[in-house]
């Protein structure tokens, strides 16, 4: 792992312009609003957060699939943000992407040699020979066997779909996989074996993550670093361990209570303590103060009137919370007397 940012995104704002029917005047969504975000090389970065939070905007920003209205995504040095969706073919090359559901990312009527050597017949001059020998390379490395080459999508299940995806993924060595959701479609224990997969992958060829998922706790043991995404805001971000941990921010804690338990009557119990209803949850919140400041338990006056900014955390990152505010203060105390 290097430490030369891979990716920096910088006050990244995404927003869907939707017309109304006779075409004037017309509604503006922000889905995502001022998010900062670096990923090193070989670094994976978790970014979770609930459904209709903004991960997906933010994702398919990265990969040119739908403008950025403002702001900065920088890969390897190169603006991506004011190419739009028209990334050379260099840039296309190096950034991958894996999304959920791969019964519709994967075309049906191609067969898996076909799919994993696409990559491979648009970016390089190898020979069909050459891409067959390549795709049985690429498919071992995802635990499938060359018999599967001549097979289509649907013969095979959820989990081996998603190798397909991964194994088409990693054809061009990209430095940068975005995965959106990957595992969420599939059961438990086909979770755990993709995503130990990627793991395995990841360490061998260095490449970098993007891994977007619901569930913190699942992805934190292949993350380095967690960003923590709440209506359109990164609320946290940190260490994975740190987050996963000691959350900071109240909606991080809240994410993580969230996570099914095994024990129904533990569940049943965290369930009665929760203090907002779904629909609460949905509610439209204002656009000044805190994002969060209509589920928090622990709000103060100033959340709604302030938006809070990115306080440093114990431990390693940043909560934007003004639980933090005071630490900010005490730290500088402490720089300051460490000065003298
Ligand atoms: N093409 C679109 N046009 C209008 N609104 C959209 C579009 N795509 C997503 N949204 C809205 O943006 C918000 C964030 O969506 P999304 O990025 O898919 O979140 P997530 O991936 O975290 O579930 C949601 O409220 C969603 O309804
Ligand atoms: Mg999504």
């Amino acid at each position: 792992m290097s430490d030369s940012p891979l990716l920096q995104i910088a006050d990244l704002w995404v927003t869907y312009r939707q017309r109304s029917l006779l075409g004037l005047g017309g509604t503006s969504f922000h889905a995502v609003k001022g998010a900062n975000l670096t990923i090193r090389s070989g670094e994976t970065l978790g970014l979770v957060g609930e459904s209709g939070s903004g991960k997906s905007s933010l994702a398919n920003t990265v990969l040119g699939l739908v403008p950025a209205s403002s702001g900065c995504i920088k890969f390897d040095n190169v603006d991506l943000a004011s190419l739009g969706s028209r990334y050379p073919l260099p840039v296309r090359k190096q950034i991958q992407a894996v999304f959920q559901d791969p019964y519709s990312s994967l075309n049906p009527s191609m067969t898996v040699e076909d799919i994993v050597t696409e990559p491979l017949r648009v970016h390089t001059r190898m020979s069909k020979v050459e891409r067959r020998a390549r795709a049985i390379e690429l498919l071992r490395l995802v635990s499938l066997q060359e018999e599967h080459l001549n097979r289509h999508p649907h013969q095979f299940s959820g989990g081996q779909r998603q190798r397909i995806a991964i194994a088409s993924a990693l054809a061009l060595q990209p430095k940068l996989i975005v995965l959106d959701e990957p595992v969420s479609a599939l059961d438990v224990s086909t979770r755990n074996q993709i995503i130990n997969l990627l793991y395995e992958r990841r360490d061998q060829f260095g490449i970098a993550y993007l891994l977007i998922a619901h569930d913190l706790a699942l992805v934190h043991h292949i993350s380095d670093r967690i960003a923590v995404m709440y209506l359109g805001h990164i609320v946290e971000e940190g260490p994975s361990d740190r987050v996963y941990k000691s959350p900071a921010h109240p909606y991080t804690r809240a994410l993580l209570d969230a996570v099914p338990l095994l024990d129904p009557a533990r569940q049943r119990a965290r369930r009665a303590q929760r203090k907002l209803s779904p629909a609460q949850e949905t509610q439209r919140v204002a656009e000044t103060g805190c994002p969060y400041k209509n589920r928090c338990p622990l709000v103060m006056p100033r959340c709604q009137t302030e938006t809070p900014p990115a306080y440093p955390v114990d431990g390693g990152g940043v909560a934007n919370c003004f639980l933090y505010a005071s630490d900010q203060v005490r730290q500088s105390e402490q720089r300051e007397r460490k000065a003298l």
